[in-house]
Parts: C-alpha cells; structure tokens; sequence
C-alpha cells in the first residue's frame, strides 16, 4: 500500500519534531528536508531518526529541485556524510531513505547507505515541466533492485498527468514514486497507489512555518478525508472536474459520507484544462461518476451516451456516471435549485412570483428551467446579454444586461432575486466576457469600466423586501448577499442546494439514498476553514 509521507520543512529540529509529534499519527514516514534548516542545526542532523521514532528520509533539496539549498555540491556532499555517519546496528536509529538526485554520482556515499540498511531514493525533478517519455525517464534511472525511483515532475496540464499515469502502468515490481506537481496533479497525490507510487508527499499545511511543494496536499486531510490508506485497485473513484476548484465542497461532502457509511469509494478533486483527457484519464483509472463544474457543463454534453429530460431542457449536465451505453448525464442542479427555493420561500411553487436570475451561465439554465416549471415569470440578467435572451427567450422571460436598464427592469422583478455567477466566489478569478453583445439586447449594456470582481449588482439597492439568494456558498456571505442583508431582506446561500443537488449525485453514483440519519449528523462534520487545503495553487 502506498504511505503518507509527512514533509518536515521548519528551520529547527526541535520544531520539526514538534510538528512531526503533532501529525504523527496520520503518517507512516517523514521526510527531513535539511536545505529547510537554518545552517547551525544541520550540525544536528545525525540524531533525527533516534528522536523522530519513525522512518525519516534524508534530503538536502537543491533550489534548483524546488528546494531552498544553495551552497556547492562538495559541502551538500560532506552533508548526507553527517547524517548518514557512525551508523548502528540497529537500523531504526539511522535515515531508513536517503534521497539521491539522479544526477549525483558518489559511490562511497551509496556504499555507506547500503551498508547499514538505507534505501536509496534515486530521484529526478523537473519544477517546471515533465520529460517528453517518462517510462524512458524512469527505466534509464534504474540502477538496482533496492532502489527507489522517484519521478516528480510539473504538470502543466491534464495531458501532463495522464502520460505519468499510462508511464506508471508500464513498470510493476520494483518501488516507485511518481509524483505529478502543481494544481493539474492534485489527484496523481491522492491517487498514489493507483498511479503505483510508493508514498505520497504531504505537509502539515495548517502549520505557518511550513513550506510545500505545490499541489501538496495536507498530511491529516489526505489521511482523514480522503482515507489514503483504505485506497487499493478495488476503491471505486469519483471525483469532481472543473477549473478551477478551489472551492467545491463536494470532496468533503462526499468523502465524509463515505467514511460515515465504511463504503470502500473515494470522491477526488480532478481539476483539468482539457475534458477529453481528463476523460481519457477517467476510463483508465475505471472512475465511476464526475461531477460537472465550470467551465464544463456544457462541453460534456457531447460525451454523453444519455441524458435526463433535464439536461435536453436545460442543455447543461452537472452529473455523469456509467450506464452499460456509456456516460449517462443528469442536471442535479435542477432539482437542488427548485427543493431549496421552495423550502427559502416556505412556498409549493413560484406562481405570481416575480424573480430575477443574474448571470446566463449553465447554472443559470438550470434555475430558468426550474422558476419556469413552476409557475414564476423572470427577468434575466447578464454581463454578456445576447447568453442572457438565449435563455430568457425560451421560457417567454425578459432579459437585460447588468446595468442601469438591467437595474430598473429589476424593481419589477424583485419578489426574489438569485444571483448564479461566480462573482464574489472564493478563489474565482475574474474571466473577461466574450462580448456584451448589445445590439440583440432588449436594453442598453452600460457595462463598461465596472469592477465585477465583487458584486455582480452593484447598481441595484435593495428595499429589504426581496428575498435573495446567491447560488455561491464559499464565502458564505459573498460581498452582494452582505449587502442584501444590510437592507434587511432575507437571504440565504447556495449551501443548502448544493447539499440537495449533492444527494441526488450520490444517488445516480452509488444506486442508493444517504440514510437520513448520517445527513443530520454531517454537520457536525464540517470543516471550520477551507473545504479541502491545497498550497501554492
Ligand atoms: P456556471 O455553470 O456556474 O453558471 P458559467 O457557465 O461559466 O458557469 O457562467 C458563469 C456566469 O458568470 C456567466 O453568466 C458569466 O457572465 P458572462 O456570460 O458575461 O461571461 C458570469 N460572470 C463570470 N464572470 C463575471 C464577471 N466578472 N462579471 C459579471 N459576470 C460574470
């Protein structure tokens, strides 16, 4: 089984062992990263093993590795000697690994790490990219049966990880890390015993002083949340795609629920740049569902086998699983979206309700649908307007662009008001529009030299009479619904829909319902901070 290597990057011994006492449990091995320490404690590396009371690996990473050591290869030499001198016999108070670049020839230094039982790590890193073949890579660095060979390379993109996954399934019987860095390779950590590698790095991310690789994963999430440990071959895998995913909850949600029900499954955050890798990906590694995020929910409708009446309607899928014909799609969204407003509003339907939608992206599909469906009349408002009369003209609605003409169509559409943008979204980088088209336009866009990056409906105030919900829930108060709660009107976030659509997903995933009992008990799971902690995105 793969292991959860612990990161121990403090400037201090007695920190690192501090560090090391507190997470203890969620690793099987630690990794001393000398270059981290300030000059005069490498003095002291020699006793870490003893007091760490756990397999530690010896590295002194070079920056040009990603690491912090800058001197000259003769005194990292002298170095690895210090730690891995006046070995003993018993081999639990020396390094159990050393980590040996693969271009770093020095015979005597292996021949005193064989001697007394350390395993050679031979490692190569490229921080910026991968190698054109990686199996290449990885063959031309075996030197003996004993060794380690460890590959970890920048992915740039989906295509990155998956030619590290294809390379991992050409080698079998020897031990291997295969490491894929950075936002792209977040799941190639998770994933580690699927992608053959022998550990997973990690660090105690919670900690200040603690540097990470990036894409690193928190050493207790990936052992609790994810339950690396419990992941074999037989694991079934599902997973969320979208980019960027910062701040989905669906891994918590899923996952916790999972470990709530013991069910062998682990639910991965799988951000990608392409669909059709990220597919590809998808049928090697056997995963069984996706969630379907921005920017995709339209993209996946192409490869898809069927679909729910609600995915032909709305023309977005948020869900995909395995039928026997293929990836079958449905819009949870839908559902979600309609269960939650109907419990907002305390109402069985939206007759005689006069609602505004901001935003014409593929959530905003799924509500239009929806308010049609039951009974309401909408106005719907976009950046880009033209995306906005596409959906509003398909149910009779208005539509308009966010400005001062979008404002005053809004006075007499604002019984609710449901704001689906990513605006105001944690982690949400401000995209730029295709146009704002206005010539199709039922009124003027004066959209030009606005901030959106915060509130998406800056021009409009609100009386305290609407009710408003915004579809974001991290931040659970974004700056727009702050506002709304200011002027008094009752809000609520899109929390509770995504908790409603998420049930649903597990149903098409697993082939059965959350018992009620684990729902109500999963708030007292929830995360305090982010819900899943990843550096140096
Ligand atoms: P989703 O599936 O979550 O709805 P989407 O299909 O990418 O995601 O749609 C994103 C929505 O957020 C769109 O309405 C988009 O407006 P444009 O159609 O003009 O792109 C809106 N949006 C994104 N960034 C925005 C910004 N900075 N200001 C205003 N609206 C924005």
């Amino acid at each position: 089984m793969s292991k959860i290597c612990l990161c121990l990057t403090a400037d201090t011994i007695n920190r690192n062992l501090e560090i090391l006492n507190k997470y203890r449990k969620f690793a099987d091995l630690a990794e001393l990263r000398v270059d981290c320490l300030n000059p005069d404690e490498r003095l002291y590396i020699r006793r870490f093993p003893e007091l760490a009371r756990l397999p530690v690996i010896l590295t002194i990473r070079r920056d040009v590795d990603g690491g912090f050591y800058t001197g000259g290869e003769g005194a990292r030499v002298k170095l690895f000697a210090r730690g891995l001198a006046f070995a003993n016999a018993d081999s639990r108070l020396n390094f159990a690994y050393v980590d040996i670049e693969d271009d770093l020839a020095i015979p005597s230094l292996e021949e005193a790490a064989r001697t007394f039982g350390t395993r050679i790590i031979r490692s190569y890193h490229d921080i910026n990219g991968s190698p054109e073949d990686i199996s290449e890579k990885i063959r031309s660095m075996r030197r003996s049966g004993d060794e380690i060979v460890k590959v970890a390379v920048m992915a740039n993109n989906t295509n990155d990880v998956l030619n590290m996954y294809r390379a991992s399934m050409n080698f079998s019987g020897f031990d291997k890390i295969l490491i894929c860095m950075g936002h792209y390779g977040i799941y190639s950590r998770i994933l580690a015993e699927r992608f053959g590698s022998f550990m997973s790095y990690s660090s105690a991310l919670s900690e200040d002083d603690v540097h990470s690789a990036k894409g690193q994963l928190d050493t207790q999430e990936l052992a609790e949340l994810y339950r690396f440990r419990k992941i074999s071959k037989k694991t079934k895998v599902y997973g969320v795609i979208g980019n960027p995913l910062k701040s989905s909850v669906s891994p918590w949600f899923f996952n916790t629920i999972f470990n709530m029900e013991e069910t062998d499954a682990v639910y991965v955050p799988f951000p990608a740049n392409s669909f059709n890798d990220l597919l590809e990906l998808a049928s090697e590694l056997d995963i069984q569902g996706l969630s379907v995020t921005v920017p995709y929910k339209e993209t996946v409708l192409s490869w898809l086998s069927g679909c729910s009446p609600a995915v032909h309607s709305i023309g977005a899928c948020n869900t995909m699983y395995r039928s026997s014909g293929g990836w079958f799609g449905d819009n949870t969204d839908s559902s979600g979206f309609s269960a939650s407003i109907l419990a907002f509003t305390e109402r069985k339907n939206l007759k005689r309700q006069k609602i505004t939608i901001i935003g014409a992206g593929g959530l905003s599909r799924a509500v239009a649908a929806e308010i049609y469906r039951l009974g309401g009349k909408a106005v719907i408002l976009n950046r880009t307007v033209h995306k906005a009369k596409n959906i509003a003209s398909q149910y009779g609605f208005r539509w308009g662009g966010l400005d001062n003409h979008g404002a005053e169509l809004m006075y007499k559409y604002n019984d609710i008001i449901i704001q689906t943008t990513s605006v105001g979204m944690e982690g949400y980088e401000l995209s730029a529009p295709e146009d704002h088209g206005t010539s199709d336009s039922q009124e003027h866009s004066g959209t030009a030299n606005r901030d959106f990056s915060r509130d998406p409906l800056d021009i409009y105030s609100f009386s305290g009479k609407e009710a408003v919900m915004d579809l974001i829930y991290t931040p659970p108060v974004t700056p727009f619904l702050k506002r709304a709660m200011a002027a008094g009107c009752r809000t609520i976030n899109g929390y509770d829909m995504v908790i409603r659509q998420a049930c649903l997903q597990y149903a098409h995933f697993t082939g059965g319902e959350i018992p009620k009992k684990l729902l109500l008990q999963l708030n007292n799971h929830l995360p305090s901070d982010k819900m899943f902690k990843e550096a140096n995105l």
